[in-house]
């Protein structure tokens, strides 16, 4: 079953312009539900039709909308020019299954197919997209939401799913196929000039309709490759209720402004409670602020009084950390193009940056190692028996931000910048700042060779992509 971008669209009776949840993509029904990547084309700005690379004719592809604790088969067709994997992104599923070509499984060729089998086990806002030359598959178009359901459901009156990205577009609207520069790498990543939400165009007339005092969970994944948001909400105040799908304690936006990185997912709360029947802007308060959608009212009250606070989200049984008996590590990240000459070994040699990217067209590194993105030997950086509890100080040294990003696990953040979180959250991908810091705490007990690195593309590319290792 495929669902066209204007089955994606029609799905919640929405017109072109405003933003609905699609219909669920996955059923079991169809099983296995068959993911087809392939080159298609779509508009994304002025009507105009562009190329992409897509799932199952559209980007974003098919919302795949599970049950917790519900196995999942999923068939990947890959007609695309060049191999690649799916890599499901939040899920903690079996090693085998996680997509990542040389490590967990050989690329998937040109006309071939590949069966991803595994089970959901946590609730949350998560996505999926190839692990395959991710700097330039997934700003193509490869992406694709994914919701797990509570068995409780938080209640609210709807639900809306925005997947945040960009494109890098032309005059004429064709894509500006300038992937993997090494200038890229080493800077803040290869952003496009064209926001996007569900894989159209940002800007004003974008819609977000409430009904007064109507109560809508909406649903942020930011699958941009390089692009870290800032958003805001005009005269509205919604409440944080999970971070890359799990379970917060319902909060304001911390300053009023949601910074959602690469990779990283946010639900909020938005109350139809504005005074005025007015129109509201929801901006992007990056680089001078960008108009992304307007909140506008819409239709008679849902009720006669706003709602209270909501309650928490059900949460997932995440493995608890035990401070008290982990085992400590670190990880710091040097380089850059404006970093200080950092020294690597690569392939075991020691060079500096300038030969690192000169030699190797890689710009990062992670421990003082720069290794090509899954490249088939490399080291991994921390081997852990299964169910060991641990910590890790990450040190940026770099001017740049970094959403860092673990597979296989989620971990608590407990501070940032060597401030202790009032209220340490979990997560599968952290901001760290420029010469920020980040202590993270974990159990490592999911066996097999995970992925443990930059969500901007470019930056794994460039060298941040290393691996640990759950002994089992
Ligand atoms: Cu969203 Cu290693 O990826
Ligand atoms: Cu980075």
């Amino acid at each position: 079953m495929g669902i066209t971008r204007r089955a994606f669209l029609q799905s919640a009776g929405a017109t072109l312009g405003s933003l609905a949840l699609p219909r669920p993509g996955f059923t079991a029904a169809a099983s296995p539900f068959e993911l087809r990547a392939a080159v298609t084309r779509q508009p994304i700005r002025d009507g105009a039709q562009t190329e992409v690379w897509s799932f199952n004719g559209a980007c974003p592809g098919p919302l795949l909308r599970f049950k917790k604790g519900q196995t999942v088969d999923v068939r990947l067709r890959n007609d695309l020019p060049r191999v690649t994997t799916v890599h499901w992104h939040g899920i903690r599923l079996d090693n085998a299954m996680d997509g990542v070509p040389h490590v967990t499984q050989a690329p998937v060729r040109v006309g071939d197919k590949f069966d991803y089998h595994f089970t959901v086990p946590d609730s949350g806002t998560y996505w999926y997209h190839p692990h395959q030359s991710s700097f330039e598959q997934v700003p193509r178009g490869l992406y694709g939401p994914i919701v797990v359901e509570e068995d409780k459901p938080l209640p609210v009156d709807r639900e809306e799913l925005w997947v945040l990205s960009d494109f890098k577009l032309d005059k004429a609207n064709k894509p500006i196929e300038d992937y993997g520069r090494v200038l890229d790498f080493g800077s803040g990543g290869r952003i496009g000039n064209t926001i996007t939400i569900n894989g159209l165009a940002a800007n004003a007339s974008r819609k977000l309709a409430l009904r007064p005092n109507e109560r809508v969970r909406l649903r942020l994944v930011n699958a941009a490759s390089a692009r870290i948001f800032s958003l805001a909400f005009d005269g509205h105040d919604p409440i944080v209720v999970t971070y890359d799908g799990q379970s917060t304690a319902p909060h304001p936006i911390p300053g009023g402004v949601l910074v959602l990185g690469p990779g990283q997912r946010t639900d909020l709360v938005i109350d139809g409670t504005a005074e005025t029947r007015g129109t509201f802007a929801i901006n992007d308060r990056r680089e001078g602020g960008t108009r992304l959608a307007s909140i506008v009212y819409a239709g008679s009250p849902a009720r006669a009084k706003a709602l209270p606070l909501p309650e928490a989200v059900e949460r997932n049984a995440l493995p608890e950390p035990d401070i008290a008996k982990a085992t400590a590590h670190f990880l710091v990240f040097e380089g850059g193009v404006m970093g200080q000459p950092a020294i690597a070994r690569v392939d075991g040699k020691a060079l500096d940056v300038k030969q690192i990217m000169e030699q190797h067209g890689l710009t990062w590194t992670m421990n003082y190692t720069a290794q090509h993105e899954h490249a088939m030997m490399h080291e991994p950086l921390f081997r852990f028996d299964r169910g060991e509890h641990a910590t890790i100080k990450m040190l940026n040294h770099t001017e740049y931000e970094h959403p860092m990003h673990m597979h296989g696990h989620f971990f608590k953040v407990l501070a940032l910048d060597d401030r202790k979180l009032e209220r340490p959250v979990w997560r599968d991908t952290v901001m760290l700042g420029p010469k920020g810091s980040c202590d993270i705490a974990f159990v490592a007990d999911n066996v097999g060779e995970w992925m443990f690195h930059c969500h901007i593309l470019d930056h794994a590319a460039g060298g941040m992509m290393g691996t640990l290792v759950v002994d089992g």
